[in-house]
């Protein structure tokens, strides 16, 4: 890390001993932290071969549940469920929640599920999905949450990766002005898989209910009274500190999804760590993730951290605008005292679009808010200053992947705050030896643009590996700059220790902060059968940060009308990934522009969509390509004309 320079020693005191302290023995730093953790038995290392913590056993649904019931919790509100879509708010206890996902763990039992079985949950935003991701901790069993808005292959490809015994999933999602089928779609994604699960758990909603398949569909409710009634409450089942407590996929440059593995030791240290470190956040204060469970967002910070600090946590299902106005977050925390808010930007920009003049922040008391953290993508200091004033409390960027499960860099504002500057999130987070560097893996001067890489190990909470492809993991992560992790993400640190985010080095995106392959898209364009070549490039775009826009070569001899290959494209990428995609344009072009060498420019599109400044790369195939398609993104309405 660059040293602190200019803003000097007082404005970073704190948070330079902390960093240095951690920096001199990283160890006692985090044995230290795993002090606030209830271990079954303590680790013989810190940090050893196979991970944190190794020769620990401890169980996740202890920490973040039982022992606080122990220690007089109970009656806390553990988990606020605000359905903005159901105009339903229902609360639950830390003894309430605890019973559900103890009885819920019964359930899981009585389906045969062992320390070791994969779950996959694919719900959408209720408590019965935390319930169930509490419950596969509590037996040692390893969920994989699978998001709603992906569709039915998208499921499949989950599915035959990590071989679940069982599925849990509800009837249906509810999203502004439509009701959507979750179990058409899971029924479509097991036909579609090799693996098959021998059971699946349906919550029924009273807005759609599923059709259940006998002998392998089994109702939550009635599996719920069936656990009750037969005692089941299974107790907390010890694993090793180093056993994996989920895999989470995530987007990696092809349509194969990377399968990013948990543990349970380093990720409690980690999280609780960050709770009072990073997020300021005191045990009994309530805490809001304004994201979705099926994203490391959710996993991190609706679900875990929350609950092993002792916090209350907040689940809502709604958007930030539309359900049923550009107010509804101001009255998710008015009405339950939320002291810190965390969300994406886009969300943000929404609601700056609906209420410029945050008019409708006046409506709602917001006393007991203080702080408001950004993630997911860039945080541009337009929206955080408009945050900033409509709100009058810190605006946080920071910065993680779901591979790291916490914020490598941010302003710690439990240690303490730093002054903020726009357009960064921050510094390294103790744990995190973050460097900037060339394509030699030699570390550039403040203020030079590179590669951002982690130097090894990683925290604490970071992915020890990928879900059964341990080379994958070295292929993907640690093979191009020995020695250090590779984020994949392009920026500088300045003069001050301060860390800038600007880009991807790789071919993903950034859509309303969700993560996106444009390799996994042009896999499933390239599957249409007229098209001969395609491209997808992520464009700028005002609300949701990025979109994508598909190009496309159709082969020669096609008679049809080429708009309705352009809307067969954009429904098969709706089809085949899901409308999380956001996948809304497709063009037809005549050629894609090229390198001698035969790869496409799409760094070169990019720019020219964006309105940027660009040039005509040296090693360009035929230059008129690039006007050519600057006039098929102007008909569009997109770029500027070349
Ligand atoms: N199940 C099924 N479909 C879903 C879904 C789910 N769980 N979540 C989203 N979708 C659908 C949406 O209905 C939408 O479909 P459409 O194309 O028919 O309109 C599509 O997927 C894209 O969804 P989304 O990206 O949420 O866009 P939006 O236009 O509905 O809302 C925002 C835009 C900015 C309001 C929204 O993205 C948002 O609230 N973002 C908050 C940030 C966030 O959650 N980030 C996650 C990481 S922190
Ligand atoms: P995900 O794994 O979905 O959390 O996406 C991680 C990626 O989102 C990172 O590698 C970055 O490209 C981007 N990202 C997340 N947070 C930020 C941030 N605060 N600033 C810039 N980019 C971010």
């Amino acid at each position: 890390m660059a040293e602190a320079g200019a803003l000097g020693e007082a404005a970073m005191g704190l948070y330079r001993d902390t960093y240095a302290k951690w920096k001199n023995h990283p160890h006692e730093f985090w044995a230290d932290a795993a002090r606030d953790i209830d271990w079954v038995t303590p680790a013989t290392a810190i940090h050893g071969a196979e991970g944190w913590f190794t020769g620990a056993t401890c169980n996740t649904c202890w920490n973040a549940l039982d022992r606080h019931v122990a220690a007089g919790r109970g009656d806390q509100n553990a988990l606020i469920y605000d359905s903005a879509m159901m105009g339903k708010v229902k609360h639950f206890t830390y003894s309430e929640l605890l019973d559900k996902v103890a009885t819920f763990a019964g359930v899981l039992q009585r389906h045969g599920i062992v320390k070791g079985d994969r779950v996959i949950i694919y719900m959408p935003m209720v408590p019965q999905a935390v319930v169930a991701m509490l419950a596969c901790a509590r037996l040692g069993a390893i969920h994989s949450v699978v998001f709603g808005g992906f569709a039915a292959k998208e499921l499949a490809t989950r599915i035959d990766d990590a071989r679940p015994k069982l599925i849990v999933t509800a009837s249906c999602g509810l999203e502004p002005g439509r009701t959507i089928a979750y179990k058409p779609l899971l029924d479509a994604a097991i036909d579609l898989s090799a693996w098959k699960p021998s059971a699946c758990v349906v919550m029924q909603r009273a807005a759609l209910k599923a059709n259940m398949i006998d002998g392998r569909d089994f109702d939550w409710s009635m599996e719920m009274e069936k656990a009750r009634a037969a005692g089941l409450k299974p107790a907390c089942v010890p694993v090793a500190a180093t056993d994996p407590l989920y895999v989470l996929y995530t987007s990696g440059t092809t349509g194969v999804p990377k399968g990013v593995v948990r543990d349970n030791g380093g990720h409690m240290v980690a999280l609780k760590w960050s709770m009072q470190h990073i997020y300021g956040i005191n045990p009994g204060e309530v805490f809001w993730a304004a994201s979705d469970v099926g994203w490391v967002v959710g996993h991190s910070y609706i679900v875990y951290a929350p609950l092993l600090h002792g916090c209350t946590t907040i689940l809502f299902e709604g958007k930030p605008v539309g359900t049923p106005d550009a107010g509804t977050f101001w009255r998710v925390i008015a009405d339950h005292g939320v002291k810190a808010l965390f969300t994406a930007p886009t969300a943000f920009r929404a609601i700056k679009k609906e209420d410029p003049k945050a008019e409708l922040v006046k409506d709602y008391d917001l006393s007991k808010f203080e702080m408001l953290f950004l993630a997911g993508e860039r945080g541009d200091p337009d929206t955080i200053q408009w945050a900033e004033k409509a709100l009058g409390v810190p605006v946080i960027d920071h910065w993680w992947q779901t591979e790291s499960g916490w914020p490598m860099a941010s302003n710690p504002m439990g240690i303490e705050p730093l002054p903020v500057k726009y357009g960064s999130p921050g510094v390294p987070v103790p744990g995190f030896d973050i460097q900037v560097v060339d394509e030699a893996a030699k570390p550039v001067a403040a203020g030079v643009t590179g590669a951002i890489v982690v130097k090894l190990p990683l925290a604490p909470g970071c992915l020890p590996t990928l879900w059964e492809n341990e080379t994958g993991f070295h292929s993907s992560y640690l093979a191009d700059y020995p020695g250090y992790y590779k984020t994949a993400d392009a920026g500088f640190i300045d003069e001050d220790g301060y860390l800038y985010v600007m880009s991807r080095t790789d071919d993903i995106i950034n859509v309303a902060g969700h993560r996106l392959s444009t390799g996994g898209m042009e896999e499933v364009l390239a599957g249409h059968p007229d098209v001969a070549e395609c491209a997808v490039i992520g464009v700028a775009d005002a609300l949701k940060g990025q979109v994508p826009v598909g190009f496309l070569v159709i082969n020669k001899g096609v008679n049809r009308p080429m708009a309705d290959i352009e809307k067969e494209a954009v429904a098969l990428v709706r089809d085949k990934i899901g409308p999380v995609a956001a996948f809304k344009t497709a063009l037809v072009v005549q050629r894609l522009p090229k390198t001698r060498s035969g790869k496409i420019l799409r760094g070169t599109m990019r720019k020219i969509a964006d309105g940027e400044a660009w040039t005509t790369p040296a090693t360009i195939d035929d230059p008129a390509i690039l006007t050519e398609i600057g006039e098929v993104l102007a008909g569009a309405g997109l770029g500027k004309k070349v």
